[in-house]
């Protein structure tokens, strides 16, 4: 397989880096930052699903302190590679075995010295990461290695921790404290591999003369705990464990597919989706693990783009998935009955079930102002994107149990909720969806979102039908209301042209491409959507919305009314959104577009490659991995070129 490498040092690309090479194990991320670097590198010890809230300021994940960081001084000469004393320099992801690598070579006074680290957060113990550097130089040099937890953390929102305490014994160094919020104990911890010489203000000093051409190595055994003990082994017995994990993930995960850049996107894709795999009672964050960005919650993104290839591939990981849903359906009906509807309305941005999102969750770059936003109270497709994926998890796994304790109950309880939202219009003598906001977020408040009532209609279907299959205890009444209303559903249907009209009055709207309306923006950062947004009383639209449909039911509709709609929809999709090329590409393989389909899918599988992307929605960071879009690129593999299509005959 091959690795990710990059030669050269550019500071500008810091950031960047940090998510292209990240590593993962499903609990702790760590970002693709080198050793001598610090909080203002953006250097990242994520944590999935523990969250914290500072008052005034959005919750979020926390990043742990940081057990890696390590400064070499060679004969009083920094071992820094932003002190411009480097004669060469690379970084490597060797995602087969999910290990980062630095080797840097440093002019010190008249000598070479040599710096290389490995590094991987251990996927065979959720709580362990390890690192192992190796000094060389052509000469005789006095070695000072300064060592420690890092306890000056990156955070968006923070700070989170109070009570920190650092400490060290002969061979170790460690850090705690407790979360601000819930009070919640972490340790981190570092054991090295040689004695410490020194300690103070949190950092130790590891001092040694290193002789001309023998190596000095310093393993560093590292564990973030919430809770228990640290294992007791050494770098090679944790790096055997990790690897033979990796080697079993792998030959379960991996697709072959396509010529050498797809298969390299297509690995690459399957190697940020597996550093995620969940290992506990919580679900994949927007942004991965690969910081707090979109504060560490849980969006759709995870059960419509990445759970197909945990059900395919890691079935454990996509019952997790579900069970997370399940067990925060309380959350759900909360929700719903605090807007004053019945059933599971799910957050929209999931923590521990309760909604993340603010009222206000873009601020304005001319006013620094937040902004009014509504995608917490009307982006209500959120609850049939759960119910659908219950429902797939039922027909990929057959889980009786699964269904019977909970799943059912949340299919009909999104369904129910549904029901309760809508509204009846009597002269037309159907169940509307009012004043919703669909994938594309850029038109909010909108009349009968084609993508809503569609999901919403499907699965009320399917959840009803599964109840009768499985003779539930499900009441009778809500069953039948349930299968009254969904007849009664409006549902869009095709134009003349074939066309479905993303919501009411959308074909109304400016009729103007991205580019003029790209013209248009004030600001590089400034917000498309919302009510005064560039997009808004546009055609342009953020992401895939109507086309979202035909990859969820691609049985629906013909490929006439399919091709129709890609036709028509595609040049006024902007792709603000990560999770928009993957989606014309799944149809472009279906309608018989594999070029088409082929650029799409890179777009979609190379973005943590090719980096770059939105940072900001207003004055929001919103950078970091896409996780969505290597789901994407899976799907689109998977069941896009690998399915028999027109024009796709693979
Ligand atoms: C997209 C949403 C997505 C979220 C998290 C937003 O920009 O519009 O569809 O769920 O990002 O990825």
């Amino acid at each position: 397989m091959k690795t990710l490498k990059e030669v050269g040092f550019n500071a500008e690309k810091t950031v960047e880096n940090g998510n292209k090479f990240l590593l993962g194990n499903g609990r702790l991320g760590y970002r693709g930052t080198l050793d001598e670097f610090g909080s203002s590198a953006c250097v990242g010890l994520n944590v999935a699903g523990v969250y914290d809230g500072v008052k005034g300021k959005w919750r979020e994940t926390i990043n742990a302190f940081n057990p890696f960081y390590m400064l070499v001084t060679a004969d009083g000469v920094p071992l820094d590679v932003r002190n411009g004393n480097v004669l060469r320099h690379a970084v490597e992801l060797d995602i087969s075995k999910a290990l980062f690598i630095r080797d840097t070579e440093f002019s010190v006074n008249s000598r070479k010295v040599s710096l290389h680290c490995e590094r991987f957060v251990n996927y065979a113990d959720k709580t362990n990461l390890c690192s192992r550097a190796v000094i060389t130089a052509d000469g005789d040099v006095d070695l000072d290695v300064k060592v420690g937890v890092d306890t000056d953390v990156w955070e968006l929102n923070g700070p989170h921790f109070k009570g920190v305490r650092t400490g060290a014994d002969g061979h170790a160094v460690y850090a705690s404290a407790v979360t601000q919020e819930a009070g919640r104990r972490i340790d981190v911890v570092c054991r090295y591999s040689q004695p410490i010489n020194s300690f103070s203000g949190g950092f130790a000093h590891i001092t040694a003369k290193l002789k001309k051409d023998e190596p000095f190595v310093l393993d560093r055994i590292a564990f973030v705990l919430l809770g228990g003990k640290a294992a007791e082994y050494g770098y090679e017995q944790a790096y055997g464990l990790h690897l033979s994990e990796w080697e079993k993930t792998w030959q379960r995960c991996r697709v072959l597919f396509g010529d050498e850049r797809a298969q390299f996107a297509l690995d690459y894709s399957v190697y940020h989706l597996a550093i995620l795999a969940p290992d506990g009672d919580y679900s994949i964050a927007a942004r991965g693990l690969s910081g707090q960005t979109y504060k560490g919650a849980v969006f759709w993104d995870t059960e419509i783009f990445m759970l197909p290839f945990f059900l395919n591939s890691l079935p454990d990981c996509a019952k997790r998935l579900i069970k997370y849903r399940i067990d925060t359906l309380p959350q759900a009906k909360q929700k719903a009955a605090h807007y004053g509807y019945g059933g599971a309305f799910y957050a929209w941005e999931s923590q521990d079930g309760y909604d993340a999102c603010s009222d206000f969750n873009v601020t304005d770059v001319f006013t620094h102002r937040p902004v009014r936003t509504y995608f917490k109270d009307k982006q209500i497709h959120i609850s049939a994107d759960v119910a659908y994926a219950v429902l797939e998890y039922y027909v990929h796994t057959g889980d009786r149990e699964l269904m019977l304790s909970g799943g059912l109950e949340t299919v009909l309880q999104c369904a129910e909720f549904a029901r309760t939202y809508s509204y009846y219009n009597h002269v037309k003598n159907r169940y509307e969806l009012l004043d919703v906001i669909g994938p594309d977020e850029y038109h909010e408040r909108v009349n009968n979102n084609a993508y809503t009532n569609y999901i919403f209609h499907e699965i009320t279907v399917r959840g009803v039908r599964l109840a009768k299959e499985l003779s539930a205890p499900v009441s009778g009444e809500l069953l039948s209301g349930l299968e009254e209303w969904a007849a009664k559903l409006y549902l869009p249907q095709p134009d003349g042209r074939g066309v479905i009209e993303q919501f009411d009055g959308y074909f109304a709207l400016e009729d103007v491409s991205v580019a003029e309306v790209r013209s248009r923006l004030a600001h590089p950062n400034e917000y498309w959507g919302g009510s005064g947004g560039v997009a808004t009383a546009t055609r342009v639209i953020k992401q895939a919305d109507v086309i979202m449909l035909f990859n969820l039911f691609p049985d629906l509709f013909t490929l006439d009314v399919q091709k129709a709609n890609y036709d028509f929809y595609l040049p006024y999709t902007e792709h603000g959104s990560s999770l928009s090329h993957c989606a014309y590409a799944l149809t472009a393989c279906r309608i018989g577009r594999p070029d088409e389909a082929y650029k799409a899918f890179l777009d979609s599988a190379e973005i943590d490659l090719r980096g770059g992307g939105k940072q900001w929605a207003g004055e929001v960071y919103i950078g970091g991995t896409h996780p969505a879009a290597s789901g994407g690129a899976w799907l689109t593999a998977v069941r896009g070129f690998g399915c028999k299509g027109e024009g796709n005959e693979i």
